[in-house]
C-alpha cells in the first residue's frame, strides 16, 4: 500500500489558508503567518526559533483578536484564557527547546489550527451576528 506523503511548506501554507479561513480579512491575514511561521519546520528552521517566532507573533495576534472582540463588544473571556493557555504552551516548549521532531511539528499544526477552528471561528461568528443585529436596527429606523 502507497504512503500518502504529507503535505509541507508553501502547500501546507495554502491548505491551511483555505481550510481555516474565517472570513475576516484581518484575522485570516495573520492567521496565514501562524501557518508560515509553524512551516518553516518543513525547511529545517531550528525548532528553538520557530518556537520563539510563534511566541512573538502569536502576542501579537491575540493581542489584535482581543481588540477586534472588544471593538464589537464581543465577550471574550474563554477566548482570552485560551490565548495565555496557548501561549504558556509554547513558552513551555521553547524552554525545552526540542527538536523539531514530526511529532512536534503535528503538534504545532493541530493545536493552532484546533483553535482557530473553534474559539476563532465563534468570535468571528459572534461579530458577524452583533453586525446583522445593527444593520437590521439600523434599516429599521
Ligand atoms: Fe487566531
Ligand atoms: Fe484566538
Amino acid at each position: 500500500m502507497a504512503t500518502k506523503t504529507p503535505i509541507t511548506g508553501a502547500a501546507l501554507v495554502a491548505a491551511l489558508c483555505k481550510r481555516y479561513n474565517l472570513g475576516h480579512p484581518e484575522i485570516d491575514a495573520q492567521h496565514r503567518r501562524i501557518f508560515e511561521i509553524v512551516a518553516q519546520a518543513d525547511e529545517g528552521k531550528p525548532a528553538a526559533d520557530i518556537l520563539r517566532e510563534l511566541f512573538a507573533y502569536a502576542g501579537d495576534h491575540f493581542t489584535a483578536e482581543e481588540r477586534i472582540a472588544e471593538e464589537h463588544n464581543v465577550d471574550n473571556e474563554e477566548h482570552v484564557k485560551a490565548h495565555h493557555a496557548l501561549l504558556d504552551r509554547i513558552a513551555a516548549y521553547t524552554c525545552e527547546s526540542r527538536l523539531m521532531t514530526p511529532l512536534v511539528r503535528q503538534f504545532l499544526v493541530d493545536w493552532v489550527t484546533t483553535h482557530i477552528d473553534k474559539e476563532d471561528r465563534e468570535l468571528v461568528r459572534s461579530i458577524n451576528v452583533g453586525i446583522r443585529i445593527q444593520d437590521r436596527m439600523e434599516h429599521n429606523d
